[in-house]
């Protein structure tokens, strides 16, 4: 397997540089959380390094990998990049870097619509992407104080500022979002 240098050298090729700075913004929110929550701090580290690994793909090229995989996405994954990246990436990394840890892939995986159930690691990495440093937009100061203190109720309130977002933009929102968002509000009570 690459180092971690190697695979961040790669990565750094596959984007631009301002989402490889937020990449690095989300290794350094994502090992900063891991101490906090006694996760594995080389498994968020890797996680974070990839979250976003084929972000700036064409929509096309996700879908070829996607379809050429073992694994299957639905129709509304499929038609939105957005959405279809955390898969996509998990694909890439496995393909490209041999990752066989199902942890670090499964939160690559999540890491933009959240699900049911999500492990530490996959909560660590779906927060570090909202709070990393570059991070500026209404609320993130709150957010990044919640993160410092629990965890699954930071996390809640990421996914109601997305789903927020959502609806203000009049935008579709993912079912599985709001499953992993009622979820989590089960863990907070
Ligand atoms: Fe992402
Ligand atoms: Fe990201």
């Amino acid at each position: 397997m690459l180092s971690f240098d190697e695979i961040e050298h790669r990565v750094s090729q596959w984007m631009g540089k301002k989402r490889f700075k937020h990449t690095l913004g989300v290794v350094e929110s994502a090992t900063q959380l891991a101490k906090l929550y006694n996760v594995d701090v080389e498994k968020a580290r890797l996680a974070a390094l990839l979250h976003d690994c084929a972000k700036e793909m064409p929509l096309k090229d996700m879908q070829a990998l996607v379809e050429a995989s073992k694994y299957e996405a639905d129709d509304e994954l499929l038609a939105n990049g957005n959405l279809l990246h955390g898969l996509a990436g998990m694909i890439r990394a496995e393909k490209e870097f041999s990752i066989t840890d199902l942890e670090v892939l499964e939160a690559i995986r999540v890491h933009t619509t959240g699900k049911v159930h999500m492990s530490k690691l996959d909560k660590v990495i779906f927060l570090a992407d909202y709070i990393e440093p570059n991070r500026d937009f209404p609320g993130v100061d709150e957010l990044r104080r919640l993160a410092e203190q629990d965890l699954d109720k930071a996390v809640l309130l990421g996914f109601d500022n997305t789903i927020n977002h959502l609806i203000k933009q009049h935008l579709s929102i993912y079912p599985l979002t709001i499953l992993g968002r009622n979820d989590v509000l089960q863990s907070c009570k």
